[in-house]
């Protein structure tokens, strides 16, 4: 069944943040923690080894439990069962919406046009543990009989971010396999790392939902036709792996049926990592912490569809981004995790959010009349606090952001963890009380600064605070945590998608900009250029001369 057509602002829900905005907007955080000792508490959830303290918003009991109607009144039990159902939510290309099925558990059953995939994705597991395995322990080797050393990951967008991201993030579980990720159509990334490989000991594992990816087929013939000057056609089959929905193109390219690997049309390229397209991610840390991952996200799923709104831990994160987005106007939202494992985090949310729900047709449609989808940004901290912290202390623009932290490191150095948790904690404290003009001039009278000084510096040392911020406290980074906390922002925007009225698993967005650039590279490989507005014939022909 198709999902309900409800424009959020018709709902009383709405009507009412609306004015409850308007009588709200000037409250102080401080306040409210001050005339509340269990604010803290009552603003949390717990769940498994996730605590989200989301006390530090601007909201009131009043604000989350409109939000909380707003959630019920554009029916969001209702879409979450025809979500998890496999009923076809994306709508405009007729498909059903089922990553959540990737990760589910053996005995359940998942339908799509009537037959349970459950089977055929537990089919496709076992190959990606044979193939895995033998990759990692040698039994399968290249075509001069030794073992590989290095893995090439071809593919781009969901084909590449989501398992670069991953094999980053779980490095301190890696083993010996070196593994590369190959994925701007620009010829000096290829052939940047081509420079470090040897053909003998390297496979290649080319990842492309539909293969017919301009910059994934040009990558991978580059790499086939290095490969051939060292290798013969044959050899391919022992060092090339393909994923994709589209089994002609793989066999057209050569690549052995063994190691073929299928996707399915009913999972989206921005949430295919728990499919065979996290393959690069299994060789890498190997199938049971790949499994793991699995298991964590699927926890999450459970989590989703059971918890009690008020305690689920997605729909609460999605709640808070539409009330800054369409309520406070805030624009973006700054995502920083506090470890450096988590460094392609907010690279490889940029596509899950801004790709889904970027949108600004409505299911009806018609074009929105709210903002929709928020833009993403983000780096680790400490690092970002010297980067771009400033403007989220202290610039014009409000940014929600989140926090993400862990209890425990890996290498379990308490010196070095204990210095980056305090500037975790430190920094959602900073940006929540802030700094006022009178606690500046005593700072400065007590470092004994001059009156007349004291007088022209202490307006540049005011924080206004009353910055919101949620944080993730998590135990510690896991294969299986980090399963769970993709999971998390991946029905995170299921759930805005569903506020919004918005079809959030196509990307036609993405489609002019292709069609262009085909038309500008015969104008650039032939002899004429067609017509275009000025500016870009002008730079055509530049580039041209
Ligand atoms: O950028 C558009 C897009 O279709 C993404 O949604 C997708 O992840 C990426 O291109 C790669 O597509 P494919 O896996 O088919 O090569």
């Amino acid at each position: 069944m198709a999902l309900n057509n409800i424009d959020p602002t018709t709902t009383n829900a709405w009507n009412k943040l609306k004015e409850h905005y308007k009588t709200s907007n000037n409250l102080h955080m401080k306040e409210l923690f001050g005339g509340d000792e269990s604010r803290a508490e009552r603003l949390s959830v717990r769940w498994n080894d996730f605590l989200l303290d989301f006390s530090k918003n601007l909201i009131t009991t009043e604000t989350l439990q409109l939000l909380l109607d707003l959630a019920d009144e554009v029916e969001l039990k209702d879409a979450m069962a025809k979500y998890f159902n496999g009923d076809e939510i994306n709508q405009t290309e007729g498909r059903a919406v089922l990553h959540t099925a990737l990760r589910a558990k053996k005995t359940d059953a998942v339908y799509v046009d009537g037959v349970n995939v459950v089977p055929e994705v537990f089919e496709v597991k076992q190959h990606i543990k044979e193939f895995t395995e033998s990759i990692i322990n040698g039994t399968s080797k290249g075509y001069t009989g030794k073992n590989f050393t290095d893995v090439v990951n071809i593919g781009i967008g969901g084909s590449d971010l989501g398992p670069a991201m991953v094999t980053e993030a779980l490095k301190f579980y890696k083993n010996h396999l070196n593994v590369h990720f190959v994925s701007n159509v620009d010829g000096d990334h290829v052939h940047e790392i081509l420079k470090t490989l040897h053909p003998e000991t390297t496979l290649f594992v080319v990842v492309s939902k539909t293969f017919t990816t301009q910059e994934t087929l040009s990558n991978a013939t580059t790499i086939k036709k290095w490969f051939l000057q060292h290798a013969t056609q044959e050899d391919i089959a022992k060092h090339f792996a393909a994923v994709s929905t589209n089994t002609e193109k793989i066999a057209e390219f050569g690549i052995s049926e063994a190691n073929v690997f299928p996707m399915w049309d009913w999972v989206g390229g921005r949430f295919s990592l728990w499919s065979a397209v996290g393959l690069s991610i299994a060789l890498a840390v190997g199938y049971e912490n790949f499994d793991s991952m699995l298991l964590g996200a699927n926890e999450m799923d459970v989590h989703f569809r059971e918890a009690e709104f008020r305690e689920n831990l997605p729909v609460i994160m999605a709640l808070l981004s539409v009330w800054y987005n369409n309520f406070h106007q805030a624009e973006t939202e700054a995502i920083i995790p506090y470890t450096q494992y988590l460094s392609r985090f907010s690279a490889y949310l940029q596509q899950g959010i801004m790709e889904s729900n970027g949108k600004s047709v409505g299911r009806n449609g018609k074009r929105v009349g709210y903002g929709t989808g928020t833009i993403i940004w983000g780096e680790p901290g400490t690092n970002s606090q010297h980067a771009f912290f400033q403007l989220i202390h202290q610039g014009t623009k409000l940014i929600p952001t989140d926090f993400i932290g862990f209890k425990h490191s890996l290498y379990g150095d308490t010196n070095h963890h204990n210095k980056l948790m305090a500037n975790f904690f430190a920094q959602t404290e900073a940006l929540m009380n802030g700094k006022t003009l009178q606690e500046a001039i005593s700072e400065l009278k007590d470092k004994g600064v001059p009156e007349k000084e004291i007088e022209q510096l202490a307006p540049f040392k005011v924080f206004e605070g009353n910055k919101p911020t949620n944080t993730i406290l998590i135990n510690k980074l896991t294969p299986k945590s980090l399963g769970a906390l993709i999971a998390l922002y991946e029905h995170k925007i299921f759930v805005q998608g569903i506020i919004w009225n918005i079809f959030s698993y196509d990307q036609w967005g993405v489609e002019l900009g292709k069609q262009l650039a085909g038309t500008i590279l015969k104008d650039i490989e032939g002899d004429g250029i067609t017509s275009h507005d000025s500016s870009t014939l002008r730079l055509l022909q530049y580039f041209k001369s």
